[in-house]
């Protein structure tokens, strides 16, 4: 029997910080290759010892769609995860919470009356489950952020953003084309799928494209905001101070678990 080689992860970010974060760790990780294609740099290289090709998808959900597709296709890769920060949707989440996607759901895809709202017109589905293995790695990683990592965040940057006691959250993630920042609208959005627990703009489209090419995904979601009118004003701090202390320590601790990218063996 001789192993095949596992195929990469494909780590997909929708912003520069997070992209450049993350491309830094992989230097210090050794030799990277990048390509570009289609407008987009695609980094190959080790990240905390596990093959990867990382990339910046950018805003939305036809970035992230072209992106994941650039993954699959261009690079074999053998899953995708999704990382990033989201709105809070459910009162029970809050800014600092962390939110692994069990499921994926578009919010804004409305083919009423030929189709369902919400459903992927001619797949008869609305909802993209994640990867049970790879979403159960997720969320032992940032069980074990919450207990040993999150401790050494500096107690001023805890303050600054209420983080009390984060937690980790699992269960439906909505995305839409657009960035909710006011109460009526994740009121509504709130009414119209009640259990959604964040909202962000990207992994309803991951979740479509690595179904339809049969790739599992894991979705990673830093709380930001809680989508409402407050929403816009400390982004770009939260995103410097809090999600890249966050996102750095969990993906570690999810490359260093021992899931493993199965290719099947074959007998020589
Ligand atoms: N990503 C982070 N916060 C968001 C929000 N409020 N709406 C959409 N995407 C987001």
């Amino acid at each position: 029997m001789t192993a095949l080689p596992s195929p990469p992860l494909g780590i997909l970010v929708p912003l520069a910080e997070e992209a450049e974060a993350l491309f830094a760790l992989m230097r210090q990780d050794g030799a990277t290759q990048t390509r570009r294609l289609g407008g987009r740099d695609y980094h190959s290289g080790s990240l905390f010892g596990r093959d990867c090709v990382l990339t910046l998808s950018r805003v939305g959900k036809v970035a992230a769609a072209t992106a994941t597709a650039g993954l699959v296709h261009e690079f074999g890769v053998g899953a995708v995860l999704n990382a990033g920060v989201a709105g809070g949707a459910a009162a029970s989440v809050h800014v600092g919470d962390i939110v692994v996607g069990d499921a994926m759901l578009q919010h804004d895809l409305d083919a009423r009356p030929i189709f369902p709202r919400f459903e992927v017109p001619l797949t008869g589905m609305s909802r993209f489950a994640a990867d049970a293995v790879l979403g159960a790695s997720l969320a032992r990683a940032t069980q074990a952020f919450l207990a040993e990592d999150l401790p050494a965040l500096a107690p001023d940057i805890r303050a600054q953003f209420s983080l009390a006691s984060p937690a980790l959250h699992r269960g439906l993630v909505i995305s839409g084309d657009r960035f909710v920042n006011g109460h009526a609208d994740v009121a509504a959005l709130r009414a119209d799928v009640p259990d959604a627990l964040a909202i962000e703009m990207e992994s309803g489209a991951v979740a479509q494209v690595c179904h339809d090419y049969g790739v599992p995904f894991a979705v990673l979601r830093i709380i930001s905001d809680s989508a409402d009118d407050n929403a816009h004003v400390d982004f770009p701090r939260f995103l410097g101070l809090v999600a890249s202390f966050y996102s750095h320590h969990i993906i570690r601790r999810f490359l260093q678990d021992d899931w493993s990218l199965g290719r099947a063996t074959i007998s020589a």
